[in-house]
């Protein structure tokens, strides 16, 4: 009990530190946001005291504190099940109207920076469920494994295993799904693992144009040079700060402190690996608005003693994949936030897409701060959200 207290105690004044925090005058409804941001800092800090006084792992904090999951419910108009593709879990949103026509599919890989987060969760159940309704169309929502206990590829593979048990005849027959109309869609690390899934796919000669479209929403797509504009600018958050960001990269990778030091000064890539930061120099990719004073400099190399080989992975940075590898990709779809670290991965790969004859769709929102789709529901209720949501789905609505 009186631990309880303490903590409670701890919470309300970093909380009330917190809501102090400047956050970017163009951002609507910005108590809310100031809000948001100020719960998810104050957990981290949580997090971290806790992590370091031994009492609790930092992710096991925001378990505690988050989410309660919902139950499969079916409506009028679209019947839930959860069940298992290949042994990982999934949960279906099937249009209960009689349809003459075969109906598209949308696999969508939920946020979480790859350590939390559940298709299950009300924001999330809310979501596919509105793409259902909305697009007429089966959607399939995958809890892949979740790092740290299971780190990276865990989560890719179990993404990929079922995208491709969906793909089996039988199974589009059974829910009815043309096979010529299927997206893979994602949002934060989601958006990731669809970037991931969907190159993988599109290389592999049994799967190759099996995808129609891959739809990204604010989408990490390369860890390997951390030190952009838009990670200096945002090094703060709102909401997704560098400091949280890096912490469950380093889990995914099963790293240490020491990784995550180094990645917090962008000296985590090894010896050998210059050639690669051709395929992320932001001077040459991001458009001169978000050069902004900024100066390129080029990351120092072989300053850590441990290797991760992940760290060279296009399965882990998609961003990393060859000019080659990229052009056969399919109609793809990119929203980025503007307070966001992560929002010049989404214009680099913008870029070289275009660059390789890839019929792109780009939606930034000038007022969007990472993480926003999931703020739909109460207690939130953001508008931004919405907004979000409404350019996805109509984007859906006209390409799929
Ligand atoms: C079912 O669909 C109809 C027509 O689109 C809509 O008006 C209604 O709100 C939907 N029901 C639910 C529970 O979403
Ligand atoms: C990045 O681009 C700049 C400008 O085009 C160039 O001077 C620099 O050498 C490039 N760095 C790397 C590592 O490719
Ligand atoms: C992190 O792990 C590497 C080996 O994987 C080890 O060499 C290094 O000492 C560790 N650092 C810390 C701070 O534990």
């Amino acid at each position: 009990m009186g631990y309880k207290i303490l903590c409670f105690g701890i919470f309300c004044v970093l909380f009330a530190y917190y809501i102090y925090t400047p956050i970017p005058e163009n951002i609507e409804e910005r108590w809310k946001v100031r809000m948001i941001d100020a719960v998810v800092k104050t957990t981290s800090l949580v997090a971290t005291l806790f992590e370091e006084t031994g009492l609790m792992k930092y992710e096991d904090t925001f378990l505690t504190l988050s989410v309660h999951l919902s139950k499969p419910v079916s409506d009028e108009n679209v019947t839930v099940i959860d069940t298992d593709f290949s042994d990982v879990p999934v949960r279906l949103y099937l249009p209960e109207k009689k349809s003459e026509i075969l109906r598209p599919a949308i696999i969508y890989l939920h946020g979480g920076a790859f350590v939390l987060g559940s298709c299950k969760m009300q924001s999330y159940d809310d979501l596919n469920r509105w793409t259902a309704n909305k697009l007429d169309a089966v959607v399939v929502g995958i809890d892949y494994r979740l790092a740290p206990q299971y780190p990276f590829p865990a989560a890719l593979e179990d993404c990929v295993l079922v995208v491709k048990f969906l793909l089996q005849d039988k199974i589009l027959e059974k829910y009815g799904i043309d096979p010529a109309r299927i997206c893979i869609s994602g949002d934060s690390a989601g958006a990731t693992l669809a970037a991931a899934a969907t190159q993988l796919l599109q290389n592999h000669p049994e799967y190759k144009d099996k995808i129609k479209a891959q739809a990204l929403i604010y989408p990490g797509l390369q860890f390997i040079d951390i030190a952009m504009p838009s990670h200096q600018d945002n090094e703060q958050g709102p909401i997704m700060s560098m400091e949280m960001g890096v912490k469950f990269l380093t889990l995914y990778l099963n790293g240490n402190s020491s990784l995550k030091k180094a990645m917090l000064r962008n000296e985590h890539m090894p010896e050998g690996s210059r050639h690669l930061f051709k395929f992320v120099n932001w001077s040459d990719f991001l458009p001169d608005k978000y050069k902004k004073n900024h100066i390129y400099t080029e990351p120092v190399l072989g300053k850590l003693k441990a290797s991760y080989p992940a760290l060279l992975d296009s399965r882990l940075s998609p961003l990393l994949a060859s000019d080659s590898q990229l052009q056969s990709l399919p109609l793809t779809y990119i929203l980025t936030c503007e307070h966001d670290i992560v929002r010049d991965d989404g214009f680099i790969y913008v870029a070289r897409l275009r660059n390789v004859g890839v019929q792109v769709t780009h939606d930034h929102i000038e007022d969007g701060v990472h993480g926003a789709i999931t703020l739909t529901t109460l207690p939130y209720n953001l508008q931004l959200a919405l907004r979000i949501r409404d350019k996805y789905i109509n984007w859906l609505e006209k390409n799929l």
